[in-house]
């Protein structure tokens, strides 16, 4: 066994011991942060249609994989049942349809090949490709707000979304959702990705058109600064986009951004929530190292010149989690600390679901007995 393989079953054990605390004293619920360290507020409860309500399945999925306790299964199956009133709400279903089933209903139908999660993958993928616009080669980010028109945006996280619309692909053997899939990475991979290596988050579209008019600030620092966790979206995003598409372009868009991403991380490791944010004040977004890290080792799984400085990065990042980023206390319910949603909001450097999801994904990766849920 390798240092990286030691180090990842050493906080693997940690992982498993302390979330089996934690899902025993929280089951039914879907977490996005915590109060006060107790306990998960139920996110689901607040809003049902929040994008990250999979994360929870998908985390509850790798842990069930990890220990093999049923615990873990039966809760991620909860899960999916509880996000079944979503997918009649069609106002409130968009492109993260990809993270909110692709990392429930299809990773148990990856598991057991149950026939009521296909159906749920199914109707998800079929609504995300309603959500193509011909003209642009663009899925339509998000929903309509506060009166405000949004059918002309798309963003980079969406590249997360598009193995949902490869999986109904081969469930079907239909081609007709990858090809759209496969449109979209085409035009992210034109117009999101800058000279060196960064990434827009935000493009306008003319909807009727499909002419690309310009790209927008979205969570980062500015409009054209560059959000870390939108850089480790496009890493990963891209990744997938060659091992699906079978496109070795991808994996060279992959590599530009992630070079970008590994010259610009501080030597303490501790992300910044963009990396052209001024120095003071500082925050920090950890779940953009947990994104990066997990997309840097699939990147390396596909790229064996570079695997080495792609594995030792994504050690080096999670192990900095582990030495200092991550709440080990088992009365607390989260792992990663230190996470921002964005950077212009009142609040930074808070636990985020999706930065527990990737810590362990990629633990997982680093000891060779993560599920593919991708
Ligand atoms: N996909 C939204 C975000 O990363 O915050």
């Amino acid at each position: 066994m390798d240092n990286a393989e030691t180090f990842a079953e050493k906080t693997l054990a940690q992982v498993s011991a302390k979330m089996k605390a934690v899902v025993a004293r929280n089951r039914g619920i879907i977490p996005y942060t915590t109060d006060a360290q107790q306990h998960f507020s139920d996110m689901y409860q607040k809003d049902p249609f929040w994008w990250t309500n999979g994360f929870w399945g998908g985390e509850l999925w790798q842990l069930n994989r990890l220990t093999g306790e049923d615990l873990f299964r039966e809760e991620a199956i909860a899960v999916e049942r509880k996000l079944d009133a979503n997918l009649t709400a069609v106002d409130h279903l968009d492109h993260d349809n990809g993270f909110k089933w692709g990392l429930t209903a299809v990773a148990h139908f990856k598991d057991d090949q149950d026939p009521d999660a296909r159906r749920r993958g199914l109707l998800a993928a079929e609504n995300m490709a309603g959500r193509f616009n011909l003209a642009g080669h663009y899925f339509r980010a998000w929903n309509d707000e506060d009166g405000t028109n949004r059918a002309d945006l798309a963003i980079i996280d969406c590249m997360m979304n598009l193995p949902l619309l490869v999986w109904a692909s081969q469930v079907e053997q239909d081609p007709r959702f990858k090809h759209l899939a496969l449109a979209h990475a085409k035009m992210a991979q034109q117009l999101m990705v800058r000279g060196d290596g960064s990434v827009k988050h935000i493009l306008v579209f003319d909807p009727e058109t499909g002419a690309y008019l310009h790209s927008q600030g979205g969570q980062g620092y500015a409009h054209g600064s560059s959000w870390t966790r939108g850089q480790a979206w496009g890493i990963y995003g891209f990744a997938l986009a060659a091992r699906h598409f079978h496109d070795p372009s991808f994996l060279m868009t992959a590599q530009r951004i992630a070079n970008y991403f590994i010259a610009n991380i501080p030597a303490d490791c501790r992300i910044p929530v963009d990396f052209r944010q001024p120095l003071t004040p500082f925050y920090e977004d950890a779940s953009a190292a947990a994104i990066a890290a997990s997309g840097l080792l699939e990147l390396a799984a596909d790229q064996p010149k570079d695997a080495p400085l792609y594995q030792r990065t994504a050690v080096r990042l999670l192990q900095a989690l582990a030495d200092d980023g991550v709440d080990w206390d088992k009365d607390h319910d989260a792992l990663v600390k230190r996470c921002s949603a964005q950077y212009h909001e009142p609040h930074h450097e808070y636990p985020i679901i999706y930065a527990d999801y990737f810590f362990i994904e990629a633990l997982m990766k680093l000891n060779h007995t993560a599920l593919d849920l991708w």
